[in-house]
């Protein structure tokens, strides 16, 4: 898709291109000139503090992005979404979630069948955990494996992986989701069939990959010993369609449901967070509900100015639209939230890789950043080398904790200083002149010095926000959540597009089912492109 350059129908548009045109500031100049800087540019909500002041922004630049906010009628579309409007227009369906989270009693049909599906999940979950449920031959479940893909794996999978901390002793948690057979068979090979519990997640209980898996995982089971008649007792559902779970040979009263007013990759907090419940109990995973909803509150009554999530999406918002920014780091100084680039990459670039507006015209602007990144220190061994002196630019969110996450209180100090000493580093830069010093300080003889020091020079003046946590914890996690769901929603309302559907997936499934064939026996049809055919014959072929 061609875009030469951004254009928006917003009246305060052509006033923010030209506030951008005659930027001339440094960030470091706005510390310089503004000693109350960062208090006037951070903010905390729901337990979470943003600090978002290392960015190129002034009071004015925010006046200009509020009030494109409010000419997209942003706090109009996020009452919309939280009342149950139809926001996901092509699907005909609402995106509410947030009912998922709900606290105190029920007050809306939605809400009623999420407590009702609360209540089935907990004492399932207890039976686990008190080594009640029992597998074929009379042992208790010791692991419980998730099959599922996309929005049914990445979420519950970085939520188990983050709060490892407060995890149960028993059953294991583990993940199945590809279908490259190498992922299964490398988490059963340790496992006992009479003592494993699956989980079969899937929203729609037609995703290739986990019914091929889920047709493996009962061919192990059986092959461990188990009866047809016993199969109710290692596996259970999670799906909105009842009809296909059952007619896969899920016992009815072991199918936990879902609905179709959440999406896939909104849906952890569902049932599809059962493995997260089974992980650290039914009280973490309502902690976890918890926060969320507390970010859910903020999102709704906050105003433009300090509404993080509003403010985050504006200031992607304002480094897309006006400064040619198309990437988006996310590192988490955090071992345990080594996955969360992962579940934000089907958050984000899922919901905002899209090239209509909500009625199928064309965009004339760029939509979602291409999202990445991983767990630091790690990372600055890596790509951080790009980050400070490569020529494309990147948005990064750095996300730290204050409290250690480990019983070794001096790596916290280590990662932290290195959290913040890497946005500083983006900031500040360091000169030629400094350079140039350095190296002759170290014996460097002048003519080395002058050769070297270019290679030594850190542009600096590169944007970042920080995001801190007092402690990961289930809380502070689900606010964290609800803060990148709510910021997604945000862009898209900004992009006036639907985050809701995901149609591109899908001709790359529709191609899939027409390459199997070829990849089994088949003939390849004629009209095929020689690429294509050519993959085809040497798979067939099995050697080069
Ligand atoms: O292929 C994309 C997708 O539809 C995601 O949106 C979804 O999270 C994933 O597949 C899995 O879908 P399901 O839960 O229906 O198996």
């Amino acid at each position: 898709m061609q875009i030469t350059g951004d254009t928006y129908t917003y009246p305060s548009w052509s006033q923010l291109l030209s506030h951008k045109e005659q930027w001339q500031t440094t960030l470091a100049e706005l510390f310089v000139s503004a000693p109350t800087r960062t208090q006037d540019f951070s903010l905390q909500a729901a337990g979470l503090y943003l600090d978002y002041s290392k960015n190129h922004l002034t009071a004015e630049t925010l006046g200009l992005l509020t009030n494109i906010a409010k000419e997209a009628k942003l706090p109009e579309a996020v009452a919309g979404l939280l009342g149950g409007d139809i926001v996901n227009n092509t699907e005909n369906r609402p995106a509410l979630h947030t009912a998922l989270r709900f606290q105190g009693a029920p007050s809306t049909p939605e809400q009623e069948v999420v407590a009702e599906t609360l209540e089935k999940m907990s004492p399932f979950v207890r039976s686990l955990h008190d080594g009640e449920w029992l597998g074929q031959s009379g042992k208790p479940i010791t692991d419980v494996v998730n099959i599922g893909i996309g929005g049914s794996d990445l979420g519950p999978r970085m939520v188990v992986t983050a709060l490892a901390d407060v995890k149960k002793a028993s059953p294991q948690v583990h993940f199945v989701a590809n279908i490259d057979g190498a992922d299964l068979s490398d988490v059963v090979k340790t496992l006992n069939p009479e003592t494993t519990l699956f989980i079969v997640a899937s929203k729609s209980f037609s995703t290739l990959e986990t019914r091929e898996n889920a047709l493996a995982a009962r061919e192990w089971v059986m092959q461990g010993g188990c009866a047809e008649a016993d199969l109710h007792k290692h596996f259970v559902a999670v799906s909105s369609n009842i009809k296909a779970a059952v007619e896969f040979g899920i016992a009815e009263q072991n199918i936990f449901p879902m609905w179709d007013w959440v999406g896939g990759r909104y849906s952890l907090w569902s049932a599809i967070g059962l493995p997260i419940a089974i992980a650290i109990g039914m009280d973490g995973f309502q902690s976890l509900l918890k926060g969320a909803n507390a970010m859910d509150q903020h999102f709704a009554e906050a105003p433009i100015e300090s509404n993080m999530p509003m403010l985050m999406a504006l200031i992607t918002f304002w480094y897309s639209a006006c400064w040619g920014y198309n990437n988006q780091a996310i590192l988490p100084y955090a071992q345990r939230m080594s996955r969360l680039p992962a579940y934000l990459q089907q958050l984000d670039m899922e919901s905002l890789g899209k090239q209509v507006d909500r009625n199928g015209q064309p965009l004339k602007h760029h939509t979602g950043l291409v999202l990445w990144g991983t767990e630091g220190t790690n990372g600055q061994h890596s790509f951080h080398q790009l980050l400070h002196q490569g020529t494309q630019g990147v948005l990064v969110d750095f996300i730290g904790s204050v409290k250690p996450m480990s019983p070794l209180d001096g790596h916290h100090t280590h990662l932290m200083s290195n959290c913040i000493a890497q946005s500083q580093a983006l900031l500040t830069g360091k000169s030629l002149e400094t350079a140039t010093k350095e190296l002759l300080d170290g014996g460097a003889s002048a003519s080395d010095a002058e050769t070297l020091a270019p290679h030594k020079v850190i542009p600096g003046n590169r944007p970042s926000n920080t995001l801190l946590l007092e402690q990961l914890n289930p809380e502070s996690l689900g606010a964290l959540i609800a803060l990148y769901e709510h910021k997604v929603f945000c862009l898209g309302t900004l992009w006036g597009l639907n985050p809701y559907d995901q149609w591109g997936v899908e001709l790359g499934k529709q191609l899939g089912a027409k390459v199997y064939p070829a990849l089994t026996g088949e003939p390849l049809p004629e009209n095929w492109d020689g690429s294509t055919k050519a993959l085809v014959e040497l798979v067939n072929k099995g050697s080069l």
